[in-house]
Order: C-alpha cells, then structure tokens, then sequence
C-alpha cells in the first residue's frame, strides 16, 4: 500500500488529502500538523474550516484510509510520497520584507524530514513557493540524509475557497514539475498515478520544476489582473454612466476574454493573490526586471486603490464624517461560502471606517467574533505570524460589536456595507430593514448583489461598485 504523509493540515492541505484518500481507497494517507487544536479540530464533528462538500468526503474516509495527526516524525518516515503544504507567507522582517516569501515554515518542514527518513522518498511541493525553491529544499535534504534519495516534485494546488471539493474532483488541470532526469521521471509517474484515480490524463500536465513553480504564481497574477482591471474600469464606469456589469459582460463573450473573473468588488482578498504577486515582483527585481515588476507591482495598486476608495465613498456620501454613526457590516469573509478572513478587503474597509471614528456592528454568517477581532488588530502581513499580535486598543474595541443577524446588524443603523457575496444578503428584507435605520438610510453595496432599482424605489440611497451613480452621490470627488 502507496503511504502519503501531508505537512500542513490548512486549507490546502486538509482538502486536497481528503479528496486524495476518497479517491484513492489503496492509499493511505496521513496528514500531520504542528498546531495541536487544528489536528483535535479535524478529529472532531467541527473541522477547523468551512468547505461545502467537506463534512461529506472527510466523514467517509476518516479512520479508514485518512488520518489526521501531531506525529509528525512517525507518519513523515513512514510515507513514501511526502506532500508539504505549510504556510509560506510575506516576509514581514529583513531582506526582502513586505514582498519576499517567508520559507521559515518551509526550511523547517524540509529538516525534519531529512532527519527521520530512512528510505527513499518523493517530496511534493504542494504550498505555491518562489521559482527555484526545489533547488534550495534539495540541497537540505541530500546534505543532511544518510545516503537515502530525494525527488522533489513541484505540484501546486490550483483550488479556490469556497469551491475547494468541486475543483479537486474536477480540476481544470494537475500540474507535475520534476526533473529531467531517469530518476525524475519515475517520481512524476507515481504522482501521475496517484491523481491518475480520478483525473483524465489528457489534464495531467508534466513540466520541468521551474515551469511547474512559475506557473503557480503566474496563474495567481493573471487571476488577480482580470479583477484590478474590471476595478479599475469601474471608476470609470461611475464617471461616465456605464455600468460595470454590462461593461463585463459585453466584454466576457468575447471568447477570448471568457466571461469569468470579471466581477467589480471592493477589491481581492484572500491568502494568496497579494502575497503571491509581491513574491513574483520579489523575484522579478532580484533578476534585474524591474519593468516586469513595476507591471505586476500595479495591480495590487489598484486593489488598494479600490479598498480607499469604497471607504471615501462612504465618509463623503454621510456629509463627510461617520464619526458616532453606525454602520452595518454585512460580510466580513474574503469572498462567499468560506470563513476564511485572510487578506480579507472588509479588514481594510473596516479599519478606514474606525479611523474615521465610526461604529460598525458586523455580522457574516461563518466569521466569529473572536476572528474579527483578531483580524482588526494586526498590521498588514502579520495574520500568518501570530506573535506579533496587537490587542485592539480599548476605544476601537468600543467601536465594534460582532451580531448574528443582518437585521440585529442594520437596526438604527446610518448606512450599510455589504462586503462579501454571499447569497442571502440577495433575499434580505430591505423594505423591513429600511424601517428601522436612521435616515437618510444608505447602502454601500461593494459587491454588486443588491437590486439597485429596488432598493431605490424603497428610499435607500445606494452605491454599487461601477453602477451609474445615485444622483445624491454624482461629483463626489471621493469617487476619483
Ligand atoms: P494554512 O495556514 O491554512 O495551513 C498551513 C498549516 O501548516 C498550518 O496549519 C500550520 O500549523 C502548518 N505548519 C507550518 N509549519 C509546519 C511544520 N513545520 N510542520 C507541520 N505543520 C506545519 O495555509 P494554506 O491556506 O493551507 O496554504 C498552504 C500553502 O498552499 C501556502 O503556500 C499557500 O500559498 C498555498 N495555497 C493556498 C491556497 C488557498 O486557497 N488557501 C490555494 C492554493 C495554494
Ligand atoms: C485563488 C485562486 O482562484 C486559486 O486558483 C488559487 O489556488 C488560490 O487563490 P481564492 O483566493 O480561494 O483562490 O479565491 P478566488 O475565487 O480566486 O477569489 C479571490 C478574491 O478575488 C476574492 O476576494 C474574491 O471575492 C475576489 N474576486 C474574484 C473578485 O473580486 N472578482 C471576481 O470576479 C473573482
């Protein structure tokens, strides 16, 4: 029986393994983690994240021929193919901070195994890591083994939140990088086998390490330039009276530019755009390529540009303070359908409205308040280093209650900002709503879900993100 060990029981991790044992019954296959409570979380009936479609595939695997453990040493020498899917962050100190990868997590990972291995071993790169890692994590391993061979294959995940099973039992493609070699090419075989359960091969693709690399963090940036670009014709599109939605989608059926990925927001969130951007503009200076890097470098300077410019939106359209008002939070997730906060826009949005002294009553339906507390009161690029954690100073927590219910959320409120898509802020009772804000009653809607016409026809004052204006908002200089 193949043995596969998982390092890192995150959200790539935890997943991608239990599709892997679900799909693969003659495989066993283990996944360690460092953090005790997250291995106690996936042994219990509340796993440690949110994933439509999990519960299901965990439950009919668990105990059988999928293991969640702290042993790390036992399970890694015991695997034949050794996935490692930790956390490699932002730098947030040192050479390269603020845009570098932090391998920390990685190095580490990378001696423990070379320690307890006894027999050969496939080392698969599964977390998304700087072009060339593999030569580093190689030479870790062949200088501290006794004798025992390492292939170290790059295989970078591909699977967005929220969709998480869906994409793994569908992917559009499994990439394999390995190298060229004899013994190269047998371990990319055997992780061709493994995905070979349940994907067509015609999807499996093989490329040398650097491609397999690059392509991770090329994938991420094409991603996060189709939304930067849509945002940044929404400002346009609130100058000029178009609106964004058909904008998208007279553009999306061209089939060359393909309808999806073209949705206005407030802005991309989540772990991996940002950081793999800077980590891809990081590498592109370090060759020299600065023109390459001041390209990439522009589309998270429009992400942040769109996060300023929904919260000026907001100041100015309330008489230009918020001071002591409250505003509704609807949403805090990065997108729908998870309760992941990482890089979340709603962080930045929520910050710039406490700046500006207001009091914001925030209620998403799978965020704790625990979770948003935490997430208000780190500095940019320290929710993957929890140490350097700040409690939120006494008067901002004052400024911020965490409810359960959009109505509890929006009662008496001056204005509403719905900050993530998810479903049932579409099927809201805003006319009940509306009766019980303060008026004028405001809605900022960030991620186009609303009926505008309706809305309006109720009272509301609207904003959505690249819609005509409200004519209450028209020659609002925040929107510039
Ligand atoms: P995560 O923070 O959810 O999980 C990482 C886990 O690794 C943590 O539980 C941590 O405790 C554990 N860990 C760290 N060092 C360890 C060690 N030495 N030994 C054992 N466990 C250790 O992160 P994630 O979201 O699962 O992302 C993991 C990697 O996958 C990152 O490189 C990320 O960029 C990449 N990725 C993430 C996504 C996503 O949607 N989240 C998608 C594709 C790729
Ligand atoms: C992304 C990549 O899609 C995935 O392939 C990779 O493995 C990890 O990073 P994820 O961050 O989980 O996945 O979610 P994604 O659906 O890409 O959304 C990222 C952010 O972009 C979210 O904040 C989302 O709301 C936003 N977004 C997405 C838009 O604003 N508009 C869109 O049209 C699509």
């Amino acid at each position: 029986m193949v043995k596969i060990c998982c390092i890192g029981a995150g959200y790539v991790g935890g997943p991608t393994m239990a599709v892997i044992a679900l799909k693969c019954p003659s495989i066993e296959v283990a996944v360690v983690d460092i953090s005790v409570a997250r291995i106690a979380a996936w042994n219990s009936d509340h796993l440690p994240i949110y994933e439509p479609g999990l519960d299901e595939v965990v439950k009919q695997c668990r105990g059988k021929n999928l293991f969640f453990s702290t042993n790390v040493e036992k399970h890694v020498s015991e695997a034949d193919i050794i996935f490692v899917s930790v956390n490699t962050p932002t730098k947030t100190r040192g050479l390269g901070a603020g845009k570098a990868a932090d391998l920390t997590y990685w190095e580490s990972a990378a001696r423990m195994i070379a320690n307890v291995s006894e027999t050969d071993k496939i080392v698969v790169e599964k977390s998304t890591v700087p072009v060339k890692t593999a030569e580093a994590i190689e030479k870790i391993l062949t200088h501290n083994s006794k004798g025992i061979k390492f292939q170290i294959l790059s295989n970078p995940e591909f699977l967005a939140e929220g969709t998480a099973i869906k994409d793994l039992f569908s992917p559009d493609r499994v990439l394999i990088g390995g190298r060229e070699t004899p013994d190269g090419q047998r371990a990319i075989k055997a992780l061709k086998d493994v995905y070979a359960h349940w994907v067509p091969e015609e999807r499996i693709i093989c490329t040398n390490l650097w491609s397999a690399e690059l392509s991770k963090l090329a994938a991420n940036a094409f991603l996060a330039q189709r939304i930067s670009s849509i945002n940044a014709m929404s400002a346009l599109c609130e100058a000029t009276g178009a609106d964004v939605s058909q904008v998208s989608h007279a553009i999306g059926k061209d089939t060359r530019i393909c309808p999806k990925f073209l949705n206005s927001s407030i802005g991309f969130g989540g772990s991996c755009f940002q950081k793999d951007i800077l980590n891809l503009v990081y590498i592109c200076e370090c060759n020299g390529l600065t023109d390459v890097a001041n390209y990439w470098k522009q589309i998270i300077k429009v992400n942040d540009y769109q996060k300023n410019r929904f919260v000026n939106c907001v100041v100015s359209s309330m008489f230009n303070t918020v001071s002591g008002k409250k505003i509704a939070i609807l949403g805090f997730a990065f997108k729908k359908d998870t309760g992941d906060t990482r890089e979340t826009p709603a962080i930045d949005v929520c910050k710039g409205l406490i700046g500006d002294k207001a009091r914001l009553s925030i209620y998403d339906p799978q965020v704790t308040k625990d979770q948003v507390l935490k997430d208000l009161s780190m500095d940019k690029f320290d929710w993957d280093h929890p140490v350097h954690l700040q409690p939120l100073s006494p008067s901002s927590v004052n400024q911020v209650t965490i409810v359960w219910d959009a109505y509890e959320a929006t009662k008496d409120a001056h204005g509403i900002c719905i900050l993530t898509e998810w479903d049932e802020f579409k099927t809201l009772d805003y006319q009940r709503i509306f009766d019980r804000m303060r008026k004028p009653a405001f809605v900022f809607d960030g991620r186009n879900v609303v009926n505008v016409e309706k809305l309006r026809e109720i009272g509301f004052i609207v904003y959505s993100i690249g819609k005509p204006l409200d004519p209450w908002l028209k020659g609002m200089p925040a929107l510039a």
